[in-house]
């Protein structure tokens, strides 16, 4: 028997306010807490949903040196957008604030400094990379190099993007501070750290042993990191963003952002309840669950609870149901390649429409496995499951109504047998409903709760009374009387997924919230209430509509490509011994025409300053007019091994650019030279 709490605390990861919330931000985390968040309210019980802005780390300060703005420029303008979509989506939070408020500074400070009075950290010293133009060290996204698997002259480091390989920044080859250009030096730095391998042995046992029910992926995660053991890890940082270490001799230091952002959790609850927060976070009672995305496993299971048990006076997470990730189109959602549906561009092109995509990413949400978010999905589900089964149920249970009971509640009459069998079946709706929602299983709840419509639709159709209507006014009457009730179920049991459409039910019935334990009654509305205005609850979408959405991420995809090949990485080094066997000198263009036969290539004749050459190049496309070139100077090696293409013998190659575009410029000198002057 699992026991019985007073009162949920509900969390859910802060985004960080480095840009706008995607489709896989909204399925990961925040439609399951919603949906849990409401389920628990409709039920009566005592819940806080928090939520707010990560405003902290390297990710802002990046975003804001690319746009030459501050970083609170950043946090201002992403919070309040995020904070909007969320509004806009429906997710129900208590409060949305954020970690740069003076509230979570002092609460976040006065955590650290208590875990530091009591000796919870460990000091110790390392060598970091240290920029000695801007003086400062660098986060390991602040350095980039050559990636030592795979060549990439571009890896940061923390991570190569081109293999996926995660790196330090010491694995870099060549490694470049992205601040100034310069080469960083090692320097010493002192950090404090919370020593999670004094934790281990109560982590093993509360995790292992006492929260067997979590989540596999959860669960599993956490044993892996429990068995390849815990390593001390630093909760300070060299940089000026984010909440100061409060301890003496720590000036340029601030709390590393995975320590200070879970704190806000607990900062947020402050501010919305200065008086009555403690019993959220200090009472036995409250039961804590946090809802995250997989990558903050670690943090929230490991991190979080150390220093919430080092602390001392707070309760730990009763469960943190994370979900596996969302692709798009079967490609990993990307802020940077900008793979993404952004929320605040679908509320624009799909207004009204919120609880279809509430609806897609939990009936495709990633609670096991990561999962594919598809347009065309998208567009099967409205049409065949929100058009075809409940809209069209509760449109057909009103309009019957409106045709042949002006509008009324019939009255009951008598059921039959088969009226009690479906009466029976949808009575079984609501255990359905309850048993997966307390088990995080969001996918399975939001398809029982759909079971009620398809029971409705059954049972219309099965009855038909559209046709009793011309012989049995009383059947007639039953038979809507219970679809009636229904759709009143309806309007219950769909409000923790799609509570716009619930709002919408009641809108057309004429009634008000109904709570949750009336679900499965077929006494919800009297005989003779008057029914409001129906209205469609949702809308077939036609290919077009979904063909331009389709089309956007081609275009983005397209974009993505051309930028990925214009810088291509850098070849492997060579000596300058082997470099400076290659002869690269200027000429020039005597003649210029396209060879006879080929669409690729132009005869170039030169004057080299010794003789006159031949020089075949294969860029007839990016020249229309080659007689143009005449009397131009060109770049060429002199001394390529001479090779016949087309019965021609080419003596050497002109040197141009490869534009992004895959189109090609001759290169020139600045000045005109001598013919013969080498390229040095
Ligand atoms: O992964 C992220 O987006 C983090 N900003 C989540 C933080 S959750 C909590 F700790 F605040
Ligand atoms: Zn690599």
């Amino acid at each position: 028997m699992s026991k019985q709490y007073k009162r949920t605390l509900i969390t859910a990861a802060l985004p960080y306010a480095n840009g706008p919330v995607h489709i896989g931000h909204l399925a990961g985390v925040y439609v399951p807490a919603d949906i849990y968040a409401r389920y628990l309210r409709l039920r009566g019980k005592d819940v806080l949903f928090i939520g707010g802005s990560d405003e902290h780390g390297i990710p802002i300060t990046i975003k804001a040196r690319s746009e030459g703005v501050t970083p609170q420029h950043i946090v201002d303008r992403y919070h309040s957008l995020i904070k909007k979509s969320f509004e806009e989506f429906g997710i129900t939070f208590d409060i949305y604030s954020r970690t740069t408020s003076e509230i979570h500074r002092k609460t976040a400070s006065d955590f650290f400094r208590t875990l530091y009075d009591r000796g919870e950290f460990t000091e110790q010293e390392s060598e970091q990379y240290y920029d000695e133009e801007a003086r400062q060290f660098l986060a390991d996204r602040y350095i980039t190099g050559t990636c030592p698997h795979c060549g990439n002259g571009r890896a940061y480091g923390d991570q190569c993007e081109q293999c996926g390989t995660s790196l330090s920044p010491s694995d870099l080859l060549h490694p470049t501070s992205t601040l100034s250009g310069s080469k960083p030096v090692m320097r010493k730095t002192r950090h404090w750290y919370l020593p999670l391998d004094r934790h281990e042995p109560w982590l093993r046992r509360w995790i292992l042993e006492e929260h067997r029910e979590w989540k596999v992926n959860v669960y599993g995660q956490c044993k892996s990191w429990l068995d390849l053991g815990l390593q001390p890890r630093a909760v300070s940082r060299d940089l000026d963003w984010g909440v100061p270490v409060p301890v003496e001799g720590a000036a340029g230091k601030a709390l590393y952002v995975w320590f200070d952002a879970p704190i806000g959790y607990i900062s947020n609850t402050r501010e919305l309840l200065p008086d009555d927060w403690e019993k959220w976070w200090k009472d036995k009672e409250t039961r804590l669950i946090h809802f995250i995305g997989k990558d903050n496993i670690v943090f929230h299971c490991i991190m979080f609870p150390a220093m919430l048990k080092a602390e001392g006076s707070y309760i730990l997470p009763e469960n943190v149901p994370a979900n596996e990730f969302l692709n798009l189109e079967n490609d990993k959602i990307s802020t940077s390649r900008n793979w993404a549906v952004w929320l605040h561009e679908y509320l624009e092109e799909f207004p009204g429409k919120q609880d279809v995509l509430r609806y897609v990413l939990t009936a495709n949400a990633p609670e096991t496995k990561d999962n594919d978010f598809t347009w065309k999905d998208f567009q099967a589900r409205n049409n065949n499951e929100l058009v075809a089964v409940l809209g069209n149920f509760v449109n057909r249970a009103l309009v019957l109504t409106q045709k042949y009971f002006d509008n009324k509640v019939p009255a009951p009459g008598v059921p039959t047998e088969y009226d009690r069998e479906m009466m029976a079946e949808a009575g079984k709706v609501k255990a359905a409903v309850e048993y997966s929602l307390e088990n995080f299983h969001f996918r399975e709840a939001q398809r029982e709760a759909m079971n009620l419509a398809r029971i409705g639709n059954k049972y219309l159709a099965d009855t038909e009374p559209w046709k009793s209507a011309k012989t049995d006014m009383a059947r007639t009457g039953t038979i809507l009387h219970l679809a009636l009730q229904i759709t009143a179920g309806l309007s219950i049991v769909i409000e923790p997924f799609l509570p716009f459409s619930a709002a919408g039910i009641r809108r057309f019935l004429n009634t008000g919230r109904l709570k949750w334990d009336d679900l499965g009654s077929f006494r919800l509305l009297p005989e003779g209430h008057a029914l409001g205005k129906a209205e469609l609850l949702f809308e077939k979408m036609e290919d077009d509509l979904i063909g331009k959405q389709v089309q956007k991420l081609l275009d983005t995809k397209r974009a993505n490509e051309a930028n990925e090949c214009r810088v291509k990485p850098v070849k492997e080094s060579v000596r300058l011994d082997t470099f400076e066997k290659l002869d690269i000198r200027v000429g020039t263009v005597l003649e210029c025409e396209k060879v006879a036969g080929s669409d690729k290539l132009l005869r170039f004749f030169l004057d080299d300053g010794l003789k006159k050459r031949t020089i075949l190049s294969g860029i007839a496309a990016h020249c229309p007019d080659p007689g143009e070139l005449v009397g131009r100077q060109v770049c060429f090696i002199a001394n390529l091994e001479p090779r016949k293409m087309r019965g021609l013998l080419s003596e050497g190659m002109i040197l141009s650019a490869e534009n992004t575009d895959g189109s090609f410029a001759l290169l020139s000198p600045s000045r005109e030279v001598l013919p013969g002057s080498p390229v040095v």
